[in-house]
């Protein structure tokens, strides 16, 4: 599909930013200057610009109401892979392009928080933490080799797929499951619901990359874990949405599953006194699993704006028929 302008070129076309603070804006500026020259970027509050002259915006959870109100905006850039944080304001501008966050710096970043992920719930990391923390020498033996254990990505899109290969680099017997089927070097593929079951059945790491859509709503819940092997793990770095946390819990303390590092939750920031937080064998990490620099997100947008002057196909193009 072809998106055109709707105007010829202007003097200084506006991104207004939403994302990292106004702190930041500095930065973006300086990233900006340097990948498209011509753009006038500005910060999200900044009270001067007319909401008529916004022609792009950068943005994280922008207040529902205000995309609306900018008669002349053109592309919406997500300054996250996700775009659930835009699509849940019922007044987001649907028939605008809105464009997913896929540098390759996301995925690579992402990848390692998965390897991180799949290693210290291998190794029993958490436990070895514990134990310093309260200068405990605990011994114990390591039981399995990543050889031994079969990693199950579930979302193979930029960012799963990336992530799949480098837990096969590892030596993981890695599989993915999509909507549709992937050929991949040495990643079995698993697609649709129709063949979820036999994907959970061979997994012994369960890895959630998933966009949150009404479909993967809760996917991870009570008879998806009873159909992992006895002492799989989890890792989350989807959306808090993917993980019936209570269901994820019991199973933990049932030992069914033996460890899960969660990254994403609902609502965030994870709040103080909930039960992941002190939960023996849970790992919280702060929504930080593939956090892309300001450089690299301005070096995508500013070509994605090149591309669209152009007229060319905006990649990662959120489709709403699909919900991702
Ligand atoms: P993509 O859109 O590139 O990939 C999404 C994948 O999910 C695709 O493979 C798609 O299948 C698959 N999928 C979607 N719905 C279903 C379904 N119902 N059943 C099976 N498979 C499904 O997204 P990204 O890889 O860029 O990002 C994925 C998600 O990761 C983001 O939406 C976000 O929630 C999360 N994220 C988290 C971050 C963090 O720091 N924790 C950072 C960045 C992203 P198909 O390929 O067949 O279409
Ligand atoms: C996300 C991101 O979508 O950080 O969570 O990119």
């Amino acid at each position: 599909m072809m998106f055109r302008r709707r105007s010829s070129p202007r003097v200084a076309d506006i991104l207004l930013v939403k994302s990292g603070g106004e702190a930041k804006l500095g930065d973006w500026q300086r990233w900006f200057a340097d990948f498209a020259p011509g753009l006038d970027v500005r910060w999200w509050h900044d009270a001067t610009v007319d909401p008529h002259a916004v022609r792009y915006v950068l943005v994280w959870e922008p207040e529902a109401g205000r995309l609306a109100g900018m008669p002349n905006l053109e592309v919406i850039f997500s300054s996250a892979a996700g775009v659930d944080h835009i699509t849940r304001d019922p007044t987001w501008p649907a028939h605008l392009p809105l464009i997913r966050m896929g540098t390759d710096e996301i995925a690579q970043r992402m990848g390692e928080y998965v390897c991180l992920g799949a290693l210290g719930l291998l190794r029993g990391i958490k436990r070895i933490l514990v134990n310093q923390a309260a200068g405990t020498w605990e011994y114990f033996e390591t039981e399995y080799s990543a050889t031994d254990l079969r990693a199950g990505v579930m979302g193979m899109g930029n960012l799963g797929q990336r992530s799949a290969a480098m837990l096969r680099g590892l030596g993981f017997q890695t599989a993915g499951w999509s909507t549709t089927r992937k050929i991949l070097d040495g990643v079995e593929s698993f697609a649709g619901a129709g063949e979820f079951d036999a994907f959970l059945a061979r997994t012994d790491i369960l890895v959630c990359l998933l966009p949150d859509t009404p479909a993967t709503s809760g996917v991870i819940n009570a008879a998806s874990i009873a159909r992992l092997p006895p002492g799989a793990a989890v890792i989350n770095a989807g959306r808090g949405s993917h993980v019936v946390l209570p269901d994820l819990i019991a199973a933990l303390d049932s030992g069914h599953l033996s460890g899960a590092m969660l990254d994403v939750f609902t609502p965030e920031p994870y709040p103080a006194g909930e039960p992941a937080w002190a939960h023996p064998r849970i790992i919280v990490t702060p929504h930080l699993a593939a956090f892309g620099s300001r450089r690299e997100k301005a070096r995508y947008v500013a070509a994605a704006i090149a591309a669209y002057g152009r007229g060319e196909t905006l990649p990662n193009r959120y489709d709403a028929a699909r919900g991702y």
